[in-house]
């Protein structure tokens, strides 16, 4: 497959380093609102509490997590970084598919479900078991989350276990560093 040039490669790691700033940006506000802005004194502020929560998971992490994944391939795909070559590469697919699995099917339902058990029940939601374990559902996930998306900063930055083994030669090697 054709490969891109210097400046292909700057614009799709640019639109990955968003991508990711989205992610972990959405993840880390999304958690502190949920930690310290949860105290609603009417039943309105409760539901617009869990509409904001929902709405920043579906605007800004959703998004930023699919980005990550697709710019991450099409990097792969389009580049001599490949996707078998390094394991620190191997590593990041493992956790990004990982967090996107836990955050559909574990993280989404526990802010998904939110808003219309509040618009069912108001305040007397906030004593409602399954809301008070979605709350902290998603705030320990959520922690969770956040140190996972910090290890593939750091992976990312520090590229460890570069090649697959002592001998290891990439056909290409990669420029970067
Ligand atoms: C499918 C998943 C992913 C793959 C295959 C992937 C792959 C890559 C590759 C090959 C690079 C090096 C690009 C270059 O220097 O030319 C890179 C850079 C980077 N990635 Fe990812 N990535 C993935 C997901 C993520 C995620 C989830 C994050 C963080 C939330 C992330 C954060 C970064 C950062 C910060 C850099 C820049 C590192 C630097 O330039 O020093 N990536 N990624």
């Amino acid at each position: 497959m054709a490969k891109l040039g210097n400046r292909g490669l700057r614009v799709l790691r640019t639109i990955h380093l968003v991508a990711a700033g989205l992610w972990i940006g959405g993840a880390v506000a999304l958690n502190l609102m949920i930690a310290g802005l949860s105290t609603a004194e009417s039943d309105g502020q409760l539901y617009g509490f869990n509409l904001a929560c929902k709405f920043l998971d579906d605007a800004v992490l959703i998004p930023g997590a699919m980005g990550c994944l697709v710019t991450g391939i099409l990097i792969s795909s389009l580049t001599n970084w490949g996707f078998w070559k390094h394991r620190w590469v191997i590593v990041k697919y493992v956790l990004t598919i990982f967090c996107i699995l836990f955050g559909t099917f574990y993280l989404g339902p526990t802010v998904n479900d939110q808003p219309e058990i509040s618009y069912r029940e108001g305040l007397m939601a906030l004593s409602n078991p399954e809301y008070i374990d979605n709350y902290y559902s998603s705030l320990k996930g959520g922690a969770v989350q956040i140190l996972l998306l910090l290890l593939m900063f750091l992976i990312s930055v520090f590229k460890p276990l570069k090649g697959r083994g002592r001998g290891f030669v990439p056909e290409h090697g990669p420029k970067a560093s």
